[in-house]
């Protein structure tokens, strides 16, 4: 795990800690995040042959197995390599910050933090309403319009470059009414934008589900209560992702 760490935050690293608008990153932390890089493409290599070799219930064993529909051939190692790398930055820092978000939450409503022990049944409602209201991927993807189009009254032509705003629609009033309050209440709260929509939809929405509700589910288990430490600055990284730097929690463990 800490080795996954250190490799998911290289993989983010010019979006997180580099300067300006540019992102820039000095000589030395380019070097260190290269070799970063270079180890993980090594240590996916190993598991690629390894599964190839031995076949296991797991991601890199389908990928070595799965055709590749347009091709009529099977993967090759370093497509293999890139998938597993996509998940990596696709999936470590966005449910990382979605439970930082959600572990704030719970700091500023202690009554929650109550309601979720009470009712673990309601901790997929309580995620499913984080990540609406404090998305991780508050802008994300690019898209290319086909035809002319009006947003809002924005006349936008064809072959324009958008940047979804995923955040910016969770909270359009059109669509979710008190759109600023947290409502676990609200009726289909999954309609959320956080994962995208359509044909190039997150392809990791369930299991990143699945990890948030058993985190909490485990951690509501074992603990009494949570509060802010006394270290926290609140900084945010300074890209398209809402995610803290660091956050300081106490716990009281339970009984
Ligand atoms: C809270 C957690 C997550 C959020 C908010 C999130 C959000 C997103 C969004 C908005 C997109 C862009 C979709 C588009 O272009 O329309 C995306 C793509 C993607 N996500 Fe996630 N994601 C999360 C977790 C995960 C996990 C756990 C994985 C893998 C295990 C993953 C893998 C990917 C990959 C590979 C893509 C690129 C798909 C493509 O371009 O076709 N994501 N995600």
């Amino acid at each position: 795990m800490p080795d996954l760490e250190r490799w998911g935050n290289a993989q983010v690293k010019a979006f997180v800690y580099g300067r300006g608008h540019r992102n820039i990153l000095t000589e030395e932390e380019t070097r260190g995040q290269f070799d970063d890089l270079g180890e993980f493409k090594e240590y996916v290599a190993g598991k690629v042959q390894e599964r190839r070799a031995e076949p296991q219930d797991d991601m890199i064993s389908f990928l070595c197995d799965v055709t590749y529909e347009a091709l009529g051939r099977k993967l090759t190692d370093l497509e293999v390599n890139g998938i597993v790398y996509a998940m990596v930055i696709g999936g470590l820092e966005t449910t990382q910050y979605a439970i930082a978000e959600q572990a704030q939450i719970l700091c500023e409503h202690p009554e929650l933090f109550a309601r979720l022990k009470e009712n673990p049944d309601d901790i997929r409602q309580f995620t499913e309403e984080a990540m609406r209201l404090r998305a991780p991927t508050q802008g994300l993807s690019t898209r290319m319009t086909k035809h002319d189009e009006v947003f809002q009254g924005v006349e936008v032509p064809a072959g324009s470059l958008l940047h979804l705003r995923y955040a910016a629609a969770n909270v359009d009033p059109e669509e979710f009414e008190c759109p600023y309050d947290f409502d676990m209440s609200r009726k289909a709260v999954t309609r959320h934008m956080t994962f995208s929509q359509g044909p190039r939809v997150c392809p990791g929405a369930t299991i990143s589900r699945l990890e948030q509700t058993i985190a909490w589910q485990r951690l509501l288990e074992r603990v009494d209560s949570m509060a802010y430490g006394e270290g926290n600055t609140f900084l945010h990284q300074p890209g398209i992702m809402l995610g803290t730097l660091s956050l300081d929690l106490t716990f009281t463990k339970s009984a």
